[in-house]
């Protein structure tokens, strides 16, 4: 390999070829979902070229108005992964129902579920938008698969990871064992591990929060931005930077390349909604990846990767990213709860308070 350069072929390859059980099914899966992002990267860099930056007459699941990228990545990636072997079904944002794989000779040990377009509220801005994926065991058995066997809990992940197309495509990506980035060299066409054994600094002090939902919080996340926004006036005693780009992939990749706190919480704008990110191909990966660098995910009551899924597109309050900061967000969760954040309501938080204003 020219300067000893290992491509991610290569790595997973070498990865697997280092247990005792190794799985040369995943391997030839990962490849597929490379493949995917490849394809979708090249799409995403062509722009307005492609002519495909619209909006279908689609509506999915989620009663979100489907982007015609949306839908191109989401082809791509059944068209790369469904029939490669290695596959009993596959689940995305963009499909309301499973994708089983009925033949026979084409099914596989493995669920893959995936965001084939995370951020996409971005693409016509020219802003960071991804993929984001995850990889289950199927069941055993050899009927097709239903939307039950793919309601494991995020632990039961066997792989998970997530392309950034940005000024430079990526993708990052976990199998268990740590977390190592790939830098997409356009020359070659191939992902360059760049970035291996990535670390989330435990402690930081850049949150990621969209304010504009700020009257709908609970208290414990309101106390939280409220104190990190008073600074050094506060009881944080330091100042703390903001950052939000409205796509979780970008977000994540932040705090992966520099540590940092990002949060899409529980709040009552809409009750039949518990927050707006989505377990299976969201917040699930993205809590293993995090978890592997070092970092902690939480709902702010519960580890999200012990969330026991009850429905495909279910959607999950996601507190992510440097440890002390997501643990100070669960203890904040614990003395709500408890009724013990009294002396927390105090004048910085009530009259004053940029955020209590209208509640
Ligand atoms: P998607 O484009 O797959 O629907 O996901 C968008 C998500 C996530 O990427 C981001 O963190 C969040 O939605 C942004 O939400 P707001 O528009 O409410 O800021
Ligand atoms: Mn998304
Ligand atoms: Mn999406």
């Amino acid at each position: 390999m020219p300067n000893g350069r290992t491509t991610f072929s290569k790595f997973i390859i070498e990865q697997q070829g280092r247990l005792e059980n190794a799985d040369t099914e995943l391997t030839a899966l990962l490849n597929d979902v490379q493949t995917a992002c490849k394809y979708i990267a090249s799409a995403i860099s062509r722009g307005a070229l492609t002519g495909k930056l619209g909006t279908t007459a689609q509506v999915n699941v989620q009663g979100e108005t489907q982007k015609e990228l949306d839908v191109v990545s989401n082809e791509i990636f059944i068209e790369s992964c469904a029939l490669g072997g290695q596959l009993a079904g596959l689940a995305s944002e963009e499909m309301e129902d499973v994708y089983p794989i009925t033949s026979p000779t084409k099914r596989g040990r493995f669920l893959l579920v995936f965001d084939p377009l995370d951020g996409s509220s971005n693409i016509d801005v020219n802003v960071s938008v991804g993929s984001i994926f995850s990889i289950l065991r199927a069941p055993d058995d050899r009927d097709a698969v239903t939307a039950e066997d793919f309601l494991q809990s995020g632990t039961r992940q066997v792989a998970a990871g997530y392309a950034i197309y940005g000024p430079v495509s990526m993708i990052v990506l976990t199998m268990g064992d740590g977390v190592n980035g790939f830098t997409l060299d356009r020359e070659i066409g191939a992902f360059i591990l760049t970035h291996p054994n990535l670390r989330i600094p435990a402690e930081t002090r850049e949150f990621a929060i969209n304010t504009s939902n700020a009257r709908f919080w609970e208290p414990p996340v309101r106390r939280y931005v409220e104190e990190c926004v008073a600074g050094r006036t506060g009881p944080r005693d330091t100042d703390f930077n903001m950052r939000w780009i409205a796509s979780m992939v970008a977000e994540v990749h932040r705090i992966l390349m520099r540590g940092g706190l990002f949060m899409y919480p529980r709040d009552n704008k809409d009750t039949s909604r518990p927050g707006r990110l989505r377990l299976m191909y969201e917040a699930n990966p993205m809590s293993m990846i995090v978890e592997q660098a070092g970092g902690l995910a939480s709902t702010g009551y519960e580890r999200i990767l012990d969330v026991k899924p009850t429905n495909l597109h279910q959607r999950i309050p996601v507190i992510l990213g440097s440890r002390d900061e997501v643990r100070r967000l669960e203890q904040y969760h614990a003395e709500y709860a408890a009724g013990t954040d009294k002396p927390f309501e105090s004048p910085l938080f009530n009259t004053r308070s940029l955020f209590m204003r209208g509640i």
